[in-house]
């Protein structure tokens, strides 16, 4: 998939290293995404995906470099819709469709918008039989789901999504991959699962210790993941 005008950018980084606590996790990354651009980003468990997303979102300090969301370096994260890794760690109210309905009302909707809204994405994701549920009694697949909704019921300007599909059944993904695919705002999706992001990433790009590099497709990844690694690492993978 390819932008013959390509639109104006929505996030900007610039040589920003990558940290978790005193350890550096990549020396310096740029990249750009712009107005619907959906941008897949994959790498080794453990490379620092989860700590790119959470340092954009305003979770990890910034010690080098630079973020601007729509041009302005202070970030206003109330534009930013981020789908957790561990899901359990996005519920604040005990049940789905209060939970989902507290997101649209902490960006400002009124209760009646709110209850609207929720309805409406609880349908989109095919989930109206998970409203009335407590989220921590939810299976794995379901507390995604729900966790799902109420970042897209939010409605993000920008979308920051750990490993959407995990624990989904094979139908879920096709739904949630649906719905992405149809929504026009810019995305940057971690994953490890390559059909996913081969049906909705307009550009791919590896997280290394050095930066973020941009690559053809995820079979470039597979083929040259192991150039630089450290010998056994390397021996092992072939
Ligand atoms: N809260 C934390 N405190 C300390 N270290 C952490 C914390 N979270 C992650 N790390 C470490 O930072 C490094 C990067 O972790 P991160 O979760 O960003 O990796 P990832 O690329 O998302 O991996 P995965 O594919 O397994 O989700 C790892 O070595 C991890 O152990
Ligand atoms: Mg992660």
């Amino acid at each position: 998939m390819t932008f013959e005008n390509p639109p104006r950018e929505i996030l900007t980084l610039k040589n920003l290293a990558l940290w978790r606590d005193e350890t550096l996790l990549c020396e310096s990354i740029n990249l750009t995404i712009a107005h619907k651009e959906k941008v897949a980003v994959i790498g080794h468990n453990g490379s620092g995906k989860t700590t790119l997303l959470e340092t954009i979102a305003g979770l990890c300090p910034i010690k080098r470099g630079e973020i601007r969301l729509f041009g302005e370096t202070t970030i206003d994260v109330k534009q930013i819709g981020y789908l957790l890794q561990e899901s359990d760690d996005h519920f604040l109210a005990p049940i789905a469709e209060d939970d989902i309905a507290f997101s649209i009302l902490a960006r400002g909707g009124d209760r009646k918008y709110a209850a609207e809204k929720t309805a409406e994405i609880l349908s989109t994701l095919d989930i109206e039989h998970l409203a009335k549920k407590v989220v921590y009694h939810l299976s794995g697949g379901e507390k995604k789901l729900v966790a799902l909704a109420g970042v897209l019921a939010a409605d993000p300007k920008l979308l920051l999504l750990d490993e959407p599909t995990t624990a989904l059944d094979y139908d879920a993904q096709l739904r949630v991959a649906n719905i992405l695919q149809k929504l026009d705002i810019g995305m940057a999706i971690v994953s490890h699962d390559r059909e996913f992001l081969e049906s909705i990433a307009h550009r791919f790009y590896a997280l290394t210790p050095q930066t973020l590099k941009r690559i053809d497709d995820y079979e470039a990844f597979i083929t040259h993941s192991h150039d630089g690694m450290p010998p056994h690492i390397h021996s092992r993978a072939k």
